[in-house]
């Protein structure tokens, strides 16, 4: 059952040094033509299910003028939703206005996620994202004003001009933002960005894994919980929509691409404008057999701090985890813990999670 629902806006009013997500800049145009065909899609392939949670994410789905985000909204208005539907919007620092965080909250929107990624002036430029320190304060603050309590901010961190002094820094500013939820993201040099162009390289794995740690250390100490490796929440706080995913749950993904799970298929949206239009939205599709299925549940649950649930996945595939695994050596050396009720990798080898997971399947 379908209970989830991501949207991807792909406008955004300028275009980072990193970034290789489906994204083009804002064109009124392009925007115009852009909301006909997301309908379309929506019409054509949602089922009509309450949804318990919402995500609008980009791109910059805030770099759409007020009245582009109204035409936005009534189309959404198609999706049912359930009375607690946890609903989020993500919003950048450089086109957030009162009158749109005002909109949002008025059509249901409960949760508002901002990517700051960092404060330092000569981070943020080397990014290239086009705001100020004091305007990433304002901003919350204005969001906090209009009557958001559940915000997320995004903060990047593993930047090749970052000293660990920088990060150490920003983890002070990001907690005097004081907002309940903190993703935390290591820059990847992407194909067909601008740094891949400039062949700048990353910084080596032992720095990466300092700052990761003192991330957790930080954060952890003042009341968040490290609740996946990427993610921090305060208490109630983490995300339902995110959990989604990391519970191998169905969620239809629309938009330019999206990628979406639903009726067991996997898929992904062609990142082309052209094809999008001509309403050849899915490009690729897999059918997953019981076997990718029940690998997908593992690594996506041994993420999170709750890991795999023993009871789900017997209900779910009518087989035991450890009679079906060889999982042994993973808890005597303790990569794995064993619980009552599930598996999951203690945060002290979350950096080693994708050798575990593969260790964990058999590969
Ligand atoms: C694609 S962005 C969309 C949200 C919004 N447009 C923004 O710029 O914050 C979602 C998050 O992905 C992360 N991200 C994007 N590209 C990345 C990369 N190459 N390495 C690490 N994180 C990245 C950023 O932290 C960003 O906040
Ligand atoms: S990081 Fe966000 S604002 Fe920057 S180009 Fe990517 S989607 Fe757009």
């Amino acid at each position: 059952m379908v209970e989830s629902c991501y949207i991807h806006i792909p406008f955004c009013s300028h275009i980072c040094s990193y970034c290789d997500f489906s994204k083009m800049y804002y064109h009124e145009n392009w925007c115009k033509r852009y909301l006909i065909a997301l309908e379309k899609e929506i019409d054509l392939y949602y089922q009509g299910e309450e949804l318990s949670t919402i995500y609008i994410g980009g791109g910059t789905p805030s770099s759409l003028s007020l009245s582009e985000l109204e035409q936005l909204f009534l189309i959404l208005r198609k999706l049912k939703r359930k009375k607690d539907c946890e609903f989020t919007i993500e919003c950048n620092v450089e086109n957030i206005t009162k009158e749109k965080l005002e909109f949002f909250l008025k059509e249901g929107v409960n949760r508002i996620s901002i990517g700051v990624q960092s404060s330092h002036t000569k981070i943020l430029k080397y990014l290239e994202r086009p705001y100020t320190k004091e305007e990433i304060i304002s901003v919350i603050s204005l969001v906090k004003q209009v009557g958001f309590s559940n915000i997320n901010v995004d903060l990047m961190y593993a930047i090749p001009i970052e000293r660990e002094e920088d990060l150490e820094e920003d983890i002070i500013f990001f907690l005097n933002l004081d907002v309940p939820h903190i993703s935390t993201y290591s820059l990847m040099i992407e194909d067909h960005t601008k740094l891949k162009n400039q062949n700048v390289k990353p910084i080596s794995e032992e720095t990466d894994f300092r700052m990761y740690h003192t991330i957790h250390q930080r954060l952890t100490s003042y009341g968040y919980k490290h609740y996946e490796i990427s993610n921090f929440a305060k208490e109630g706080y983490a995300s339902r929509h995110n959990l989604t995913y990391w519970r191998n749950q169905e969620y239809y993904g629309f938009g330019l691409g999206a990628s979406g799970f639903v009726r067991n298929v996997r898929y992904e949206n062609t990142k082309s404008f052209q094809e999008y239009e001509r309403e050849t939205y899915r490009k690729e599709e897999d059918t997953l057999s019981r076997q990718l299925d029940m690998e997908n549940e593992i690594m996506l649950g041994l993420r999170t701090i709750e890991g795999i649930s023993k009871e789900k996945f017997l209900k779910k595939y009518g087989c035991d985890l450890k009679g079906k695994y060889q999982i042994q050596d993973l808890l005597e050396k303790g990569y794995l813990k064993e619980t009552n009720s599930s598996y999951y990798i203690p945060f002290s080898y979350w950096y080693l999670s994708n050798e575990i997971m593969l260790r964990f399947i058999g590969e």
